[in-house]
């Protein structure tokens, strides 16, 4: 019965004793827990910082992402974002651009600016694709006169300060984790963007005041599986190919409950492959470019039973003309104080060029430009998440933005090349 002799009478309590040779045992026993008790911390710690990504893709994505902390604040950085955000003409709106440091975001926020609406820019500058990249298209933005704040869409304390010092009238919501095969990678980063993100931004433009009139970015891979040509918004989307189209999917669900609880105005645009000066090197059209001018080979994708592969390739300023186009007929959100007052306008376009071209000759085009022979490698399309072919019908758009898109791909790539040449010091310096 010793053992029970042992535990203390009161649970947390140690029972005291007397003798030189308990003294002896309580010295030990201290010595013992001392060194399990390192033993447990030292599990703990690496558990917690060692733990490898495959376990828990969402969480150690957030962890390695965690938003950063920048330094803000002060009077001097309130008064860049007040002199970005000035509105400068007549009947000018005052815009918050999301992701502005990326591809669609540097172009709009460079028109806005130019017609004289206020801008300020937000981006995380990630490392998804090469940030050297992005802070080129900041510098490119600076001189324009747009600032680009530093910071997470999550950080909810970032976006409230940002609207006690500027009473934004639009936010164009472009800050997401693009490109449908890094969800296989790293699934998080869809999800703490496209997701989790969103949802923040959509919290900070409800209780603000007054409520702005959001456009954001969604995207033709909605339509995902859905196989009725031209895609029409009233088509399906209940198919998505890729984590990347169900999160821009669950974006238009979200959109439509803040419309429905609070009286945000909404406008989603499903963009249909968007290319173009400054593009993303993730896309086909760019590493095409890189590849062609390296001699390296290239995957040219077919569908089963050699089906043909392609895309609705939109030329960016064509882009820019359809968000502009939704910003200017965005109506004003209805709520206040976090409530709904009246119904307020919810609306999703496509904004396409309706002229889909098969990847072949889109690398036929590029050769052509490039002056340099394609190696091409013919390869049945993988399944993971990219679909057999996009098309737009936009009547939608024409009708309610006056949307029209003038550029086809032979007069866009040869614009695109000309940047890439240049950019990239005619192929000498390569993209990643
Ligand atoms: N380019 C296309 O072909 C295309 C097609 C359909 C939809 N879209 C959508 O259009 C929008 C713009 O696309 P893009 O091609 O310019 O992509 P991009 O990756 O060049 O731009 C997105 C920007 O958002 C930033 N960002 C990402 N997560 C962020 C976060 N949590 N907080 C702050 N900033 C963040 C990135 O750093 C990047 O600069 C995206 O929403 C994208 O999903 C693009």
């Amino acid at each position: 019965m010793k053992h029970i002799d042992n535990i203390p009478s009161t649970p947390g309590k140690v029972k005291m004793e007397k003798s030189p040779y308990n003294r002896l045992r309580i010295h030990f026993s201290l010595a013992k827990l001392t060194f399990w008790s390192f033993v447990f911390l030292g599990l703990i710690f690496v558990f917690f910082y060692r733990s490898p990504a495959s376990t828990s893709p969402v969480s150690s994505d957030l962890s390695r992402r965690s938003l950063r902390t920048n330094s803000y604040g002060g009077p001097d950085w309130e008064k860049r974002i007040k002199a970005s955000a000035k509105v400068r003409s007549r009947n000018g709106i005052s815009v918050l651009v999301t992701g502005a440091a990326g591809f669609v975001g540097t172009h709009v926020s460079v028109a806005l600016k130019r017609r004289g609406d206020g801008v300020l820019g937000l981006d995380n500058f990630n490392e998804y694709y090469d940030p050297s990249l992005k802070r080129a298209r900041q510098a490119l933005l600076e001189r324009t006169g747009v600032h680009v704040v530093e910071g997470d869409i999550n950080d909810a304390t970032l976006l409230k300060k940002l609207f006690d010092i500027v009473p934004f009238s639009h936010v164009m919501h472009l800050a997401a984790q693009a490109g449908v095969r890094y969800a296989m990678e790293n699934p998080g980063s869809y999800v703490h963007s496209n997701i989790a993100g969103l949802v923040n931004v959509l919290e900070i433009c409800k209780s603000v005041n007054p409520q702005p009139a959001i456009v954001w970015a969604s995207s033709s891979s909605v339509y995902g599986l859905n196989t009725k040509v031209p895609f029409s918004e009233k088509d399906r989307t209940d198919q998505p190919a890729s984590l990347y189209a169900a999160t821009k999917k669950a974006g238009e669900e979200i959109a439509h409950t803040y419309n429905h609880i609070y009286g945000l105005s909404l406008t989603g645009l499903r963009f249909f492959t968007v290319y173009g000066p400054w593009g993303r090197p993730d896309m086909a059209y760019f590493f095409f470019t890189r590849d062609i001018l390296k001699g390296k080979s290239i995957p040219i994708f077919e569908a089963a039973n050699h089906g043909t592969v392609a895309r609705d390739f939109t030329y960016i300023d064509d882009i820019v003309k359809g968000c502009l186009a939704a910003l200017d007929t965005a109506e004003k959100s209805t709520g206040s104080g976090g409530k709904k007052k009246d119904p307020a306008q919810l609306r999703v376009f496509n904004l396409g060029n309706t002229s889909p071209v098969p990847v072949s000759d889109l690398v036929s085009i590029l050769e052509r430009l490039l002056k340099v022979k394609a190696k091409r490698l013919v390869m049945k399309l993988p399944r993971n998440g990219d679909v057999q072919f996009t098309h737009a019908n936009i009547s939608s758009a024409h009708k309610e933005l006056g949307y029209k898109p003038t550029t086809d791909l032979q007069t866009g790539l040869k614009k695109f090349v000309r940047w890439y040449l240049n950019y990239y010091g005619n192929g000498k310096k390569s993209a990643q």
